[in-house]
């Protein structure tokens, strides 16, 4: 049997009081129709107190960031894990390759935020993947390695018991050139080769989620692989009809 699908909604920095409002209301409306999907919603911090108390029946709530510390303090700007859990959240992204990138987050910081998530009742997302330039340069293997020992070097191997990954190719993010299922399969069976050469157990049960403009159009064919578990969903994940056709592509998998 393959793992529950999971279909996570990464807004990023989008939205409104009124637009998140239609959008809950939108992914309301249909959540019935892929009950068999797990859901996940993750706005901008600010957002999470008044998403959480709309948020529709089985959904759930998660955020994009957090402090690597896990006590509270003087760390101006920062949210600690134990608030966002007070708000709801039972997920939190954690390293999505904007923050590596734009905000300067190392693989050890990551593995950091990874371990305070955990630490205070959270399951990160972790999200991994490779630029075009290391792609081109035959070195993703090396690149989506190197990023998952930071974490398994802090954590271990039985950390993965409660984490999803998520394989973003930086390439694929925002740019409507999504990987190829050959390609995505490839990379989301070398990451869990990676896993299972630590704990089989615990390789066979950890969900791993394909990110890189994943649209109702594609969906089907990249959650049919093998090792794809679902999707982190940017830019398709605002519009409710789009969020809610990449998870009935997960449902009807779900149903053979
Ligand atoms: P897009 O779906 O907009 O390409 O974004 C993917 C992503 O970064 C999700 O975290």
């Amino acid at each position: 049997m393959k793992r529950q699908y999971l279909v996570a909604g990464n807004w990023k920095m989008n939205g409104s009081l009124k637009a998140n409002a239609e959008l809950l209301a939108g992914i309301a409306a249909k959540r019935e129709e892929v009950s068999a999907v797990e859901l996940l919603v993750c706005p901008p911090a600010i957002y999470l107190d008044s998403v959480g108390k709309a948020l529709p029946e089985a959904v759930r709530l998660g955020a994009q960031n957090l402090c690597e510390q896990t006590k509270a303090g003087a760390f101006t700007g920062e949210l600690l894990g134990g608030m966002l859990t007070e708000l709801g959240c039972r997920y939190v992204l954690v390293g999505h390759s904007e923050r590596r990138s734009l905000y300067g987050e190392s693989d050890e910081r990551v593995a950091e935020k990874y371990k305070a998530a955990q630490a205070q009742e959270l399951i990160p997302v972790l999200c991994i993947g490779e630029t075009l330039a290391e792609r081109e340069a035959g070195t993703t293997e090396a690149v989506l390695s190197r990023q998952l020992k930071a974490v398994l070097d802090l954590c271990g191997i039985e950390s993965f018991a409660k984490a999803v990954i998520a394989y973003e190719p930086v390439w694929a993010i925002g740019t409507g050139k999504t990987a190829t299922p050959a390609q995505a399969q490839e990379a989301h069976a070398f990451i869990r080769g990676l896993l299972a050469g630590q704990s089989a157990t615990i390789a066979g049960s950890t969900r791993l989620l394909y990110g890189g403009s994943v649209k109702p159009d594609n969906a089907n064919e990249l959650f049919a692989c093998e090792d794809i578990d679902g999707g982190l969903i940017g830019g398709a994940s605002l519009k409710a009809s789009d969020f809610i056709g990449i998870a009935l592509a997960a449902q009807a998998l779900s149903a053979v």
